[in-house]
């Protein structure tokens, strides 16, 4: 039977950062996978989360399973984090479980909303490309609505196409740093979004990977704030990956807020009926670093101080990557800086993608995606401005 399985297509993101690495020109620049790196083109660990590392393997005490919803103290932490001041007035209808990356806390969603739900869900259009494949995977329909473009959301076409959201269809959203394009819903949109989705009695799915590198905490938190305060069934998937850099430890949650204790208890029951048969219990380690940071009032201080640089970084990337474009007369990306986040649509078209691969080693996906975060100094930025003037010349 294997004889007959049909190839596959690599990964639109993974695939490719395959590809650049054996690229072995020296000039070349990836801005392919959504990976931080500092200033030396590397992945840095935080120091914080590396403090909170050694006291873990200090205190290995336990080596049994964790329950099907992962280590309590993390999930308590993890929903006083992603609630924050909404989290005493809904600490008794909300809940969460421990999932393996933010990916984890999709597939979970996706599984539930199959269980549970219309088994319908909505992707902005564009989105991850991982997204979709998700959802499919979790045997939901997938339907679109427009999101926007690279300079732009368009928020009377989101509210337009989601008007015809029926009960119980999953709406995701990015919480923040919208990936691809880095345009994030401003508080009118967010509080008309959550007006319309509460009306249609539709599920809101925030996605909640990048809180914290957007415009900080409490502004990346806003999508929550507004659909807490609306009353609509909220999931939010949670991601440590980037905000600790604990992407091979895959540390995610998936958030829940029910309307009433009782109805959040049913929905976290049915969360952990979908979690048994998938991966049984989620790994212990990640979850305890993270909960250890966000525990201690020493380590989160500084953790917060620790992503706040980060988010600073990509802000005078940005700045620095649309003063190298105007200086060159490129009118690309013309809304870059006041975009949030680690990605930027370049708005180049396939050849103009091609040549910067083949001319200058320099490597966005083929959607034109950039991650800035891959423009590690002053002269990477310069090279990227003067390889984006050259093919759109
Ligand atoms: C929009 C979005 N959601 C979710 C994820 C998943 O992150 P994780 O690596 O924790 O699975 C990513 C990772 O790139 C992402 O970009």
């Amino acid at each position: 039977m294997f004889a007959d399985v049909p190839a596959t297509p690599p990964d639109p993101i993974l695939g490719l950062s395959a590809i650049v690495k054996g690229d072995e020109r020296r000039e070349r620049i990836d801005l392919t996978a959504g990976v931080y790196r500092d200033a030396t083109g590397s992945t840095p660990p935080f120091e914080t989360v590396e403090a909170a590392t050694r006291a873990v393997v200090d205190d290995m005490q336990d080596w049994g399973y964790l329950p099907i919803a992962g280590h309590r103290g993390y999930r308590d932490r993890v929903s006083r984090f992603v609630l924050a001041d909404a989290y005493d007035s809904v600490a008794d209808r909300s809940w969460c479980v421990q999932s393996p990356g933010g990916t984890g806390a999709l597939a979970v969603a996706s599984a539930f909303a199959r269980r549970v739900a219309s088994g319908t869900i909505w992707l902005p259009a564009p989105t991850w490309p991982n997204h979709p494949a998700i959802a499919r995977q979790g045997g939901l329909d997938v339907r679109t609505y427009r999101y926007g473009d690279e300079t732009a959301v368009w928020g009377d076409a989101v509210l337009e196409d989601l008007a015809a959201a029926g009960a119980g269809d999953v709406i995701l959203v990015h919480a923040c740093c919208h990936n691809p394009t880095g345009n994030d819903p401003d508080a009118e949109l967010w509080a008309d979004l959550a007006a319309l989705l509460r009306d249609r009695g539709a599920v809101v799915l925030l996605d909640a990977a990048y809180l914290g590198l957007g415009r900080g905490f409490a502004a990346d938190r806003c999508a929550v704030d507004v659909m807490v305060a609306a009353g609509v069934d909220l999931l939010v998937a949670v991601s440590f990956s980037k905000t600790m850099s604990l992407y091979r430890e895959r540390v995610g949650a998936l958030v829940g807020v029910a309307p009433t204790a009782a109805a959040a208890a049913n929905t976290l029951g049915n969360v952990e009926a979908v979690v048994r048969p998938m991966y049984s219990n989620p790994p212990a380690f990640g979850a305890r670093v993270a909960a250890t940071v966000l525990g201690d009032p020493g380590l989160r201080g500084r953790w917060e101080t620790e992503v706040a640089a980060l988010q600073e970084r990509l802000a005078a990337i940005r700045r620095q990557v649309a003063a190298g474009l105007a200086a060159r007369g490129v009118d690309l990306m013309p809304t870059i800086e006041h975009q949030a986040g680690m990605f930027a649509m370049t708005g180049l078209d396939a050849d103009a993608v091609g040549r910067l691969r083949s001319q200058f080693a320099i490597y966005v996906l083929d959607n034109g995606r950039a991650n800035l975060a891959g423009l590690a100094d002053d002269a990477a930025i310069d090279a990227f401005c003067t390889a984006v003037a050259t093919v759109t010349s």
